[in-house]
């Protein structure tokens, strides 16, 4: 037998341990030494059978690496048929996590038992498809279809003990998970098994109607998204039709879905997250240095957010403001905001109680500052406040230190000519509400060491960040490149659209906010400032902020708000709009809103491009990552290379030249990067590939 699967022997009890860890995948060596192990086991007489994983869990579901190619048997459904119809029973024994074609596997099994703390679930939807493996029919049998599509239409994993509560995990074994296993099987020899497949109890008489009113509210967030409906008309399958055409229903959806360009665009974000954490030329021994504590300069919206993030996983951490009086209103707003999840039921007293004392604040500068092993600096956006902070911090703190800074648009490398140690000076900018993003851009500067940058990277994941590395330029990437979207807004304003015109479509493409709604909620006064700032103009947007319409600050902005903060339509910037356009002369037209699409996501392309031959981004999926983490960007639709790719990039380029004549934008001239590709019928996935194999 293969190392894949190991079996060995307690009396009458076989233990198959699936080996491949750290995840034990089921990769074709896996489902045929399961398959095999149950037959050795069924010939050498068993009367019951542990499965068992290796490494950090039981099992995280099929090898999505195998997807696409020709399928090598046994199937899945083959080693469950094999389980089903073995004389004894067979029992899983789950540790870590038993997700997708994991759970399936177990689920397909006469019992099972856990860890409490295990995780159990079905993340197929969140990889555009639906659990291909029986899962959808066996589940809803096991635990009421309702219940079963809460767990398969949102793909959240659930603990075992609440899997046990629902009903579908036997019994949580305390102590060693293999020695309780095997006792809990020899104990339970003999007694008699209701397979999944062949249980009714829970799906008889189920009402359709009170089915399709819960799935109706589960679907109201998937908004555009393929495989939530798909998961839900899966469990429908198993109380309208016998098993086995549920599995046929099952089987369709998955092998319609996989085949999808949503699928492949999540598939792309989920290994992306992970290519991401390699970078490019670091080299192996480059290592993170410790940190016990966290300073973070400045409790204002993002220093008070940055703090709460690492305090909410364990890190100490002390902010350090100007005055008293500013310390206590953001320590205060960080108490809120946690006071608030406790509220809502999704934080512990207790748990709230340990955040709350590892969250410190300190008014003296140096005193704090040389405790720290790392030091976040989060002070107002000005170049000279910058420097002289950084002067200050490097004085301060103790030689080897990682300082790094907040800054959204500054160059880290000026920021670092203010130190002795621009060597271990880097940027780590969060988003905005800084405990609740996942994304961390970490820019390097030209500077800045791999030792720097390991730490970065190594804290901000400790954090709960997925950090990007990028390089050091204006806006880094993300900012850069929606800067680039933001002129086109205001020419489709001018020419023709209103904002709920350009909201809707990119809502529809399932943005979770459009432009303009984003626009009001961030404060279209800091707009205008740069705008100021840079001397630049944009009539339309200037003639609201003229208006003191700032946004949801002010209750007004592109759209109005009542006291709930609806968003509603305000007749009034339909006149403001009119008026600049015609002041300007521009005769409206109606646009149509694939024009609106393409207005503002080929800027975007066009400017990723240019990042790319910069190297400010080391691969195109670094860029698509940033915009699923940072940008409310819907991850089914796998970011603005991966659209690109879709839409061809010699139709990209065409377009793009269409456009920069028609708008007279000289931003949509073609980067020599998408003239390269679409001449040689190349894409930027093609181009990532080729870094790969470098
Ligand atoms: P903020 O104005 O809310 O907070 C800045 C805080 O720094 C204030 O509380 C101020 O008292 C304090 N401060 C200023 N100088 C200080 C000093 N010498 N020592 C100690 N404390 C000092 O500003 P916000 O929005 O938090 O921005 C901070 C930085 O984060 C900026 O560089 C900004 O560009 C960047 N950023 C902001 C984002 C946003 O959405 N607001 C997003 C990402 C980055």
């Amino acid at each position: 037998m293969s190392d894949f699967v190991q079996h060995a022997t307690h009396g009458d009890v076989h233990v198959l341990r699936l080996n491949n860890p750290p995840v034990n995948t089921l990769r074709t060596e896996i489902r045929a030494g399961l398959l095999a192990g149950m037959n050795a086991a069924k010939a050498g007489g068993a009367k019951a059978v542990v499965l068992i994983g290796s490494g950090r869990m039981f099992c995280a579901g099929a090898e999505m690496t195998e997807f696409g190619k020709p399928r090598v048997p046994p199937s899945l459904p083959e080693v469950f048929d094999a389980i089903e119809g073995f004389p004894g029973i067979v029992v899983a024994a789950i540790h870590g996590s038993a997700l997708g074609g994991g759970l399936e596997l177990a689920l397909a099994c006469h019992a099972r038992v856990a860890v409490a703390d295990a995780q159990v679930g079905l993340p197929e939807v969140k990889r555009g498809f639906v659990p291909g493996a029986g899962g959808t029919q066996r589940l809803p049998r096991m635990i009421g279809p309702e219940a079963a599509a809460k767990i398969i239409v949102s793909g959240d994993p659930i603990k075992a003990s609440e899997a046990h509560r629902l009903g579908f995990v036997d019994a949580i074994i305390e102590g060693d998970l293999e020695a309780g296993a095997v006792a809990w099987a020899r104990a339970n020899i003999g007694r008699s098994f209701t397979l999944a497949r062949d249980r009714t109890d829970r799906i008889a008489g189920q009402d359709a109607a009170a089915y399709d009113a819960v799935v109706a509210g589960l679907l109201k967030r998937t908004r555009g998204q393929e495989s939530p409906k798909g998961c839900a008309e899966a469990v429908r399958a198993s109380f309208t039709v016998p098993f086995e055409d549920g599995l046929k229903k099952e089987r369709e959806l998955f092998s319609t879905l996989v085949a999808g360009e949503q699928s492949k665009a999540l598939r792309h974000i989920f290994f992306g997250e992970r290519e991401v954490l390699r970078i490019p030329g670091m080299p192996a021994d480059a290592k993170s240095l410790p940190v016990e504590r966290l300073v973070v300069i400045g409790g204002g919206t993002m220093g008070g957010g940055i703090a709460m993030s690492a305090a909410n996983f364990g890190v100490p951490v002390t902010i350090v403001e100007m005055s008293e009086e500013a310390l206590a209103k953001g320590l205060a707003r960080c108490h809120a905001n946690w006071e608030r999840t406790v509220a809502s039921g999704r934080l512990s007293q207790a748990e709230y109680e340990k955040r709350k004392a590892l969250l410190t604040g300190s008014t003296d500068f140096e005193g704090t500052v040389a405790k720290a092993d790392l030091v976040i600096e989060a002070v107002f956006e000005n170049m000279e406040v910058k420097k002289q902070v950084f002067a200050r911090l490097d004085k301060a703190a103790r030689p080897g230190v990682v300082l790094a800074s907040n800054t959204s648009t500054l160059s880290i490398d000026e920021i670092a000519s203010a130190t002795s140690r621009p060597e271990l000076v880097v940027g780590m900018h969060f988003f905005s509400p800084a405990n609740v993003m996942r994304l961390l851009e970490n820019v390097r500067g030209a500077k800045s060491s791999w030792p720097a940058i390991a730490t970065a990277t190594e804290f901000g994941k400790r954090i709960g960040k997925l950090p990007v590395l990028v390089g050091n330029c204006d806006g880094f990437v993300g900012n850069r490149m929606t800067g680039k979207r933001t002129p086109q807004v205001e020419k489709l304003l001018l020419e023709g659209c209103l904002p709920p015109d350009i909201d809707k479509v990119m809502e529809a493409y399932g943005m979770a906010m459009g432009p303009l709604a984003t626009g009001d909620l961030a404060g279209l006064d800091i707009g205008a400032a740069v705008r100021k700032a840079r001397g630049t103009v944009a009539p339309v947007a200037d003639a609201i902020v003229a208006q003191g319409r700032f946004g949801q600050k002010t209750g007004k902005g592109w759209y109005m708000y009542d006291e709930s903060r609806r968003r509603l339509v305000d007749p009034e910037v339909e006149r403001i709009i009119l008026d600049v356009a015609e002041k300007m002369q521009v005769r409206r037209r109606k646009i149509s809103d694939e024009e609106i699409l393409e207005r503002l996501l080929l800027p975007m392309v066009n400017e990723g491009a240019r990042i790319l031959e910069e190297g400010v981004a080391y691969r195109p999926i670094d860029i698509d990552v940033i915009f699923i983490n940072g940008f409310g960007w819907p991850a089914f639709r796998g970011g603005p290379m991966f659209w690109a790719d879709t839409q061809g990039l010699k139709n990209v380029r065409d377009k793009l030249a269409r456009y920069a004549e028609a708008t007279g934008d000289a931003n949509l001239k073609p980067a020599a990067l998408i003239e390269k590709l679409a001449a040689e019928g190349g894409t930027f996935a093609s181009m990532g590939a080729a870094a790969k194999a470098a």
